[in-house]
């Protein structure tokens, strides 16, 4: 399946099982520098290695250690001196071959090295493919805080190979799932089905998880192209990251990404129903506890209210995005304290509702 970002140059999207071993087929480079990391390396470097050399190009393999610790200066700096030493120029380019964290590590080191190179993306995470991967956000975090230093710097191509989702652990499959499921609800609501049904698990039938991985990348590929630097309609793929944002802050990232977007999903949607708009409450309810299992922090909110006010895409001024219905977003920036209460007792609600069967433990 192929799909385009309709940017200036448009860049294509394939979404294929299999992929990686065609890899050769779609990159064009005398030299490339394959970057990856030690989860993702041992797994598919080589494949993807001999592909890129059949097709006639040179490859040197960077690896760097797993996790956000990477996406720093100093692993940046590393990997543009190694261009350096092994002499690579501006007619090569840069692959990254993993998840978000090598996508917006390598995607970096593609737009400051010569001051830019050609730059692919080959996602192995569902959140790699679904979100990282489509818009040109790149960038290392700073120990003042993630994402701090960072370039648009959009990719040449990017390939998705579901078949590697396989391999990934279940967590990070499910917590990708949680950006899916957010497209579905801006803007194409067979998504909502799909991740509902039993063929979407990591090991899913090829044909399937292709369509849905397509169908959620044309959702954020149209948003991104109508809003390439982030001044508008990108705003809404900020749906339920604005409480998400304040709980992993707060629980000083114990919480993961994706349990935390799937507590604020359902936060937003319980804003959403107050307000009268569309009740989907229940529907993303059942989702948020497919995604969850850890149980949501039982509190107060008031610790929670200066993170939520603290919010970097906010500038100051609280901006919720709300659904009004399936597929038509807002963003309101009238959201009243007692309207937050209101949402955060029915949260606190739904925990007390959930016990997890194995553990015995309360879940969303
Ligand atoms: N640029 C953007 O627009 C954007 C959007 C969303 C998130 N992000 C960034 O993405 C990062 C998170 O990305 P992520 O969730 O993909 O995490 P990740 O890149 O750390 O990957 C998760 C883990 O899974 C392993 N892994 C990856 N693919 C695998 C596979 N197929 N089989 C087995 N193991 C595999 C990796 O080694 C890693 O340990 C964050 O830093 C976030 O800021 C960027
Ligand atoms: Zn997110």
């Amino acid at each position: 399946m192929k799909l385009s970002v309709a940017l200036t140059p448009p860049y294509p999207v394939v979404v294929e099982a299999g992929l990686l071993a065609r890899a050769g087929d779609y990159i064009r480079a005398p030299k490339v520098a394959l970057i990856s990391d030690e989860g993702v390396a041992p797994l598919y470097a080589e494949t993807v290695r001999r592909s890129l050399e059949a097709a006639g190009s040179r490859v040197c393999t960077y690896t760097v250690p797993k996790g956000e610790d990477s996406k720093s200066l100093t692993t940046l700096e590393m990997l543009l001196r190694k261009l350096a030493q092994d002499g690579f120029n501006r007619r090569d380019a840069v692959v990254a071959l993993g998840g978000g964290i090598v996508s917006d590590l390598a995607g970096f080191v593609a737009a400051s090295y010569m001051r830019g190179i050609d730059f692919y993306t080959l996602s192995t995470t569902l959140l790699g493919m679904v979100d990282a991967a489509v818009g040109g956000k790149t960038g290392v975090n700073l120990p003042e805080g993630k994402n701090l230093a960072g370039a648009f710097w959009q990719p040449k191509g990017v390939l998705m190979d579901v078949s590697v989702l396989a391999t990934l652990p279940e967590r990070e499959f499910r917590g990708g799932a949680v950006e899916l499921f957010k497209h579905g609800l801006l803007a194409d609501p067979d998504l909502l089905d799909d991740v509902a049904r039993p063929e979407f698990r990591r090991d899913g039938p090829a044909s399937f998880l292709e369509g849905t991985v397509a169908r959620s990348v044309q959702v954020k590929a149209d948003i991104v192209a109508e809003d390439e630097r982030e001044g508008g309609r990108r705003a809404y793929l900020n749906l339920g990251h604005t409480l998400a944002h304040a709980l992993e802050a707060h629980s000083e990232h114990a919480l993961s990404h994706g349990d935390a977007v799937a507590y604020g999903l359902l936060f937003a949607a319980r804003l959403a129903a107050a307000r009268g708009y569309a009740d989907e409450t229940k529907r993303v309810e059942r989702f948020a506890r497919w995604v969850a299992p850890t149980p949501l922090p039982v509190g107060p909110l008031d610790p929670l209210l200066p993170f939520i006010a603290r919010d970097k895409k906010h500038l100051g001024r609280q901006r919720w995005v709300l659904l009004e219905q399936i597929g038509r977003p807002r963003i309101a920036d009238d959201v009243t304290e007692a309207e937050l209460r209101g949402a955060w007792a029915y949260l606190q609600e739904a925990v007390r509702d959930g016990v997890d069967k194995d553990t015995g433990r309360e879940t969303l």
